[in-house]
């Protein structure tokens, strides 16, 4: 049985005494973190949100309080009320260890359980059974701090936005479902039966019909749904900052944005971003690191040795320069000694990126070593390892396919070494940069239709529309992303405010005139009234405070995450409905479904 408060008052928290506070009665309330008899004393670290005190009972404090405190156990819910002394043997750990609380009065408000899992930092349990008992995995001190780092983080924000004009508002989560995106979470209509809402993948279209109200500069810490698969920093529902600006071009969204990410770094982490940040073009991204959202933290960068190999009499390199492609290497220093099941993974791990081999030459001290040597003369080689830079003891790794499958192999087999070297441990740099000029669109070759890079909403680059017609892969957008150390942190464009542009667009990606106003007419009816130019962008705050917090889980950063299955566990949701709800909004469930 728990007893009530009955009036009495919580007058500071636990982890905010300290030795100026000595000799003044205190009311303190939390939970036991640890109960230790030592004879004629009990001492019990009390534990809330701001930290731990001691406190310690004794008979000669208070007979009765003393014998009370005996029968606690962790997890006991308590208020104590007492003398703050100084400690006899102080404990440097912890910010309280000066002092300690001489219990008088204790009030057991609630018992507890043996917990499942413990209540301590760096825990190292199953995900399942903390996610199923979250709000015990959450009372954990190293779980608290990351949500008060998340709330100083939105904090900054809100206030650094609201200085510079912008309005916070809110738009609809019953939203209508719109191709183009990822799949959408669907909810059935009562009102409408067989009519669905769609939970909205992000407010993009309503934010830009808030500039076309005039309303100037709007944001929202906005949640998000998307019926994604899972990997690893994606979660069904998640949180962006979402911002719209009127009357402005990339430079001033990038400017502005820039500022946002230095201040929040600098107050919530102690990081200081240099401005301006980095910029690069989406095209030597790509060359160089395999990746729109390069982790520029290491060098290792992908070479280009298609004009050095391109006489030379092997048929896997011919095809591949034949059919558009590009043969290309990267070069792992000091690796050359790396034994042949070694390199025979890296074989396999490129072949999971739909690379269909990876040719290596090791450049050793006593000659070169390479599974090309049939093909590759030693002055041939030579020419690659010089083109490549390579040094006595490297070791070059070499993919030839069209662009898409060098690039996407070798970028991940440069993130793959650098993660085998250890290149990145013990490196606490943040690395930002803005990639900009992405493609407008890109080609499906499953559906053998452009799609758009970003959205559809997207402005293709001035100098560029010129190209649509003829050359719509060569288009490029005012689309901007922004990268931290290998991460896509955030992205954003400016957006086509001109009506036949859109319906171009929208055009290019298979709508007919019919089916565009079908799906987008309340847009494009929109942009009849005086559309202002605008542009924005979107964090992903759970990816941001993943790293104010330096954890690499986003479950680690949202209250009451799904599973990789996308499943609560505590809850226990997704889960059956009454069969007079399902009537109700005429579902008739397949009997195997049910
Ligand atoms: P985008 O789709 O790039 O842009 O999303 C913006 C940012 O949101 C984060 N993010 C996610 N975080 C966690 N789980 C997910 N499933 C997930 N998906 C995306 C990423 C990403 O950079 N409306 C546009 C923005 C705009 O143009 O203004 C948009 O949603 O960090
Ligand atoms: P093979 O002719 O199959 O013995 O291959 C000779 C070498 O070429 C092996 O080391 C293969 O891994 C390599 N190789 C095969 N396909 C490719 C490719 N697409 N890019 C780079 N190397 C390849």
């Amino acid at each position: 049985m728990g007893e009530a408060l009955q009036g009495l008052k919580r007058t500071i928290m636990c982890g905010e005494l300290r030795e100026s506070h000595v000799g003044n009665k205190y009311t303190v309330m939390g939970w036991v973190q640890r109960r230790r008899n030592l004879g004629g004393l009990e001492f019990v670290d009390l534990r809330d949100r701001t930290g731990i005190l001691q406190v310690v009972f004794g008979e000669e404090i208070n007979k009765e309080t003393f014998e009370k405190a005996d029968t606690v156990r962790s997890e006991y819910c308590i208020a104590v009320t007492g003398t703050l002394v100084k400690r006899e043997s102080p404990n440097k750990e912890i910010p309280t260890g000066m002092v300690e609380l001489k219990g008088e009065e204790i009030k057991i408000l609630s018992e507890s359980e043996t917990p499942p899992i413990y209540i301590k930092e760096n825990l190292d349990a199953g995900e399942n059974i903390r996610l199923k008992y979250r709000y015990l995995d959450l009372r954990r001190p190293d779980m608290q701090k990351i949500f008060m780092i998340r709330h100083r983080a939105a904090k900054i924000v809100r206030d650094f936005l609201d200085e510079n004009g912008f309005l916070e508002m809110e738009t609809p989560i019953l939203g209508k479902s719109t191709p183009e995106g990822a799949r959408d979470y669907l909810v059935p209509s009562r009102n409408y039966p067989g009519k669905f809402y769609a939970l909205p993948q992000s407010p993009q279209l309503f934010k830009q019909l808030l500039m076309m109200s005039g309303y100037d500069r709007y944001f929202q810490i906005a949640k998000c749904f998307r019926d994604e698969d899972l990997r690893a920093n994606r979660q069904p529902e998640f949180t962006q900052i979402d911002m719209e600006l009127s009357f402005v071009e990339e430079d001033d969204v990038i400017g502005l944005n820039e500022r946002l990410v230095q201040k929040v770094f600098k107050e919530v982490a102690g990081v200081d971003v240099k401005l301006p940040i980095e910029r690069m073009p989406y095209k030597i991204a790509m060359e160089k690191y395999g990746s729109d959202k390069p982790d520029l933290r290491f060098g290792m960068e992908i070479n280009d040795l298609s004009e050095v190999v391109k006489d030379v009499d092997f048929k896997v390199f011919q095809d591949a320069l034949a059919n558009n492609g590009s043969v290309r290497a990267i070069k792992a220093e000091n690796c050359a000694g790396m034994g042949r099941k070694q390199i025979d993974k890296l074989v396999d791990f490129v072949k999971g990126y739909g690379a269909k081999g990876l040719a290596w030459v090791a450049y050793k001290e006593d000659g070169i070593k390479s599974s090309i040597a049939k093909f590759l003369d030693e002055e041939q080689t030579k020419v690659v390892l010089d083109k490549i830079e390579a040094k006595v003891g490297d070791l070059v790794l070499i993919v030839a396919d069209k662009n898409s499958v060098v690039f996407q192999s070798l970028g991940a087999l440069r993130l793959h070494m650098a993660k085998e070297l250890g290149i990145l441990e013990n490196n606490n740099e943040y690395r930002f940069v803005w990639i900009t000029e992405f493609p407008l669109l890109s080609y499906n070759e499953e559906e053998e239709r452009f799609q758009a890079e970003h959205h559809p909403f997207t402005s293709p680059m001035d100098e560029d529309i010129q190209y649509l017609e003829s050359d719509p892969g060569r288009v490029r957008a005012k689309a901007y992303d922004i990268v931290l150390n290998g991460e896509e942190l955030g992205g954003g464009s400016i957006r086509i405010h001109d009506i036949k542009l859109q319906q171009k667009m929208l055009g290019f990606l298979g709508f007919t005139e019919e089916s565009a106003w079908e799906s987008f007419g309340f847009l494009l009816e929109a942009f009849k009234y005086g559309a202002p130019p605008h542009g924005g962008l979107a964090f992903g705050f759970d990816r941001m405070v993943m790293f104010l917090a330096g954890t690499e889980n986003i479950k680690d950063v949202i209250t009451f995450p799904k599973n990789q299955n996308a499943f609560c566990p505590l809850t226990e949701a997704p889960n059956v409905v009454d069969d007079i709800q399902l009537k109700e909004l005429g579902i008739l469930m397949k009997e195997e479904e049910k």
